[in-house]
């Protein structure tokens, strides 16, 4: 999610990088910094913070000779926000700079390898190995040493490439990151993104997966990994910038919630290897996992919601019991916590104030403590004893989509790895669920791929004064967060409730034409949720159903109905948050909501 920029031309590369840059601010970054090629040498110069820093200390770019260069804009994965962990990542020899967006899987296995011959690393990063290896893998022929060099690397990748022996050109490449080329007279550029070269020109390629871009000033070629000529057709761009920096999308949820395929992928992914799940990024010892007395999930709003469905899913596969608490709640209620207790806390931003409170005190009374947290480097993050990251990218819509779906994942591997750990599941039912979780990123991009029938029931069901959702179990989670999502951004009034419950007091709210949206996921449940369907709809309800695309007869029940894919019970939320989310975002919007700013709601809650 970092905002990469590359420069050739005729033009002193330098002031036109940050330019660039400060048009991908928008995303959300850490830190930055630039490469020059000076006629001499590489000069890199990054600082941590705003890019504002950085212009100062270079002097809007003046400081730096050069026309060939590349800029970065960082968002901490591997390593603090630093100065010496933001990009560009110089090789040893100082021959190649490197911007990367993306993550790399295998960076550990790459950098102790390259240690053993001999390449000494200044960072914590996982781009740093690329620079190395491109050194490495060096003969004098370039486009080899790139070949070669992402023949080793597995993960997600968009990498702008300077190489001090060829200075008339930067390397763009891209796999499962997007990477642009900007198509100017006598110049031409990268970017990670649109808006960065909009000032300068409007042509560009969009790079496909594994296509390597060799970019000089008067020209640009296009190869495949095989070092074969491709041919492109350069598309030209008649967005606004605002319309470019949400890609093309209305609003920046609408984009981040199709951007959960990879924000999932990018989690799950390099947590997996060889079918086993590895969480290098915890010290939890077997010992310590099988003498938990119990776990608390503790955090606010949907990273609460997502330690609802928690609880189902780890005292199911552990058979620990766990306790759910809203952070501003457990702080105050003297809970029971020793330190046999495990503190699982939940939160995107990592800075939100209760649940930076509630770590504080699950500490103070001496639990051991793991955050789940997307910020790295937050003060949650920093805080706790243990922390495991949420790729999902810099959310920027207020509503949580991408990190919330991110934080469900981790959940997901938290639990087959502990289960696993201390033996309540089996091999078979091990391998089972590893497989499932690979599978998660596609058929969350299938459910997607169905979102225009959520539009046309939101054009049906836009005008309600009050929504109710309810489900049992795992559905009942999903129903606290699609009610959430729903309220927050379309304000409608609505309520999420346990469908056995609704009967006890609740019900009395349901009239003629009350739309009733029942989540009926899980197959052992079906029939029950019916028989909850059957009590709103002799009270006046309408009734939009979600259930698995093999229960089709839920039509018989209900008014309407929404299905997804099917996968096994423990990742259904994964699935079936998504038409809710798309359910709200389109309420909204025909509402004419503010849907990225909802009224008196702020992205991280750094006040009690
Ligand atoms: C809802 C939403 C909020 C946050 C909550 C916690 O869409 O985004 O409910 O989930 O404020 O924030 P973090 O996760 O940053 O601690």
């Amino acid at each position: 999610m970092c905002g990469i920029v590359g420069y050739v031309g005729n033009d002193q590369a330098a002031p036109i990088l940050l330019k660039g840059l400060e048009k991908l601010e928008y995303r959300g970054y850490d830190s930055a910094g630039v490469a020059v090629y000076d006629g001499t040498s590489i000069q890199v110069v990054k600082k941590q913070g705003r890019l504002k820093v950085l212009e100062d200390k270079i002097h809007n770019g003046a400081d730096l000779a050069g026309t060939v260069g590349i800029g970065h804009t960082r968002w901490a994965t591997h390593g603090k926000p630093s100065d010496v962990n933001a990009h560009p990542h110089l090789s040893s020899s100082g021959r190649f700079a490197v911007v990367h967006n993306g993550i790399i899987e295998n960076y550990l296995s790459l950098k102790n390898s390259l240690i053993q011959k001999g390449y000494s690393f200044v960072s914590e990063t996982d781009t740093e190995v690329i620079a190395q290896l491109l050194d490495y893998f060096y003969e004098g022929d370039l486009l080899d040493a790139v070949v070669r060099t992402i023949g080793k690397i597995e993960g997600s990748y968009a990498l702008g490439i300077l190489c001090r022996d060829q200075p008339d050109r930067i390397i763009g490449i891209r796999k499962d990151s997007p990477l642009i080329v900007g198509l100017g007279t006598g110049e031409n550029f990268i970017a990670s993104d649109i808006p960065a070269i909009l000032g300068k020109t409007r042509d560009i390629y969009r790079l496909k997966e594994n296509e390597i871009a060799v970019v000089e000033k008067t020209g640009v070629t296009v190869y495949n990994p095989k070092k074969v000529f491709v041919s492109k057709t350069p598309c030209h761009i008649d967005w606004d910038v605002s319309a470019a920096e949400k890609g093309g999308y209305d609003h920046f949820m609408a984009k981040e919630i199709m951007e959960q395929p990879k924000a999932v992928r990018d989690t799950i992914s390099p947590r997996i290897k060889n079918g086993r799940i590895v969480l290098d990024d915890i010290q939890l010892t077997e010992e310590q996992l099988r003498n938990l007395s119990r776990i608390f999930i503790v955090a606010c709003g949907s990273a609460y919601h997502v330690g609802v469905v928690a609880k189902y899913i780890l005292e199911r596969y552990t058979r620990i019991p766990v306790e759910v608490d809203v952070a501003s709640e457990f702080r105050y209620r003297a809970p029971v916590v020793d330190n046999r207790v495990l503190v699982i806390i939940i939160s995107q931003s990592g800075e939100t104030a209760d649940t930076l409170a509630a770590l504080r005190e699950a500490k103070r009374l001496g639990a051991r403590t793991l955050s789940i947290v997307n910020v790295v480097g937050s003060s949650i993050a920093n805080e706790s004893d243990d922390v495991i990251y949420t790729w999902a990218g810099p959310e920027i819509a207020v509503a949580t989509t991408k990190a919330y779906s991110t934080q469900l994942a981790v959940i997901y591997l938290l639990a087959i790895y502990i289960a696993d750990k201390i033996g309540t599941m089996k091999p078979e039912e091990y391998r089972h669920y590893i497989s499932e979780l690979e599978a998660l990123p596609d058929k969350i991009e299938k459910t997607l791929s169905g979102r225009d029938h959520v539009r046309q029931l939101a054009r049906r069901f836009y005008r309600s004064n009050d929504i109710f959702f309810i489900g049992r179990n795992l559905d009942y989670a999903m129903s606290l967060e699609g009610s959430l999502k729903l309220k927050e951004i379309s304000y409608i009034h609505s309520e999420a409730y346990a469908a056995g419950e609704l009967k006890h007091g609740t019900i009395s709210l349901i009239e003629e034409g009350t739309l009733v949206v029942a989540l009926a996921t899980q197959q052992k449940l079906f029939e029950k949720m019916m028989g909850n369907v059957k009590e709103v709809k002799a009270r006046g309800a309408v009734v939009l159903g979600v259930t698995t695309e093999d229960n089709q007869q839920i039509e018989k029940e209900t008014d309407c109905a929404i299905y997804i894919p099917r996968t096994c019970e423990m990742m259904l939320p994964s699935l079936a948050v998504l038409p809710l989310q798309a359910f709200a975002y389109y309420v909204a919007s025909l509402k004419g909501c503010d849907i990225d700013k909802p009224r008196n709601l702020a992205k991280s809650v750094t006040v009690e």
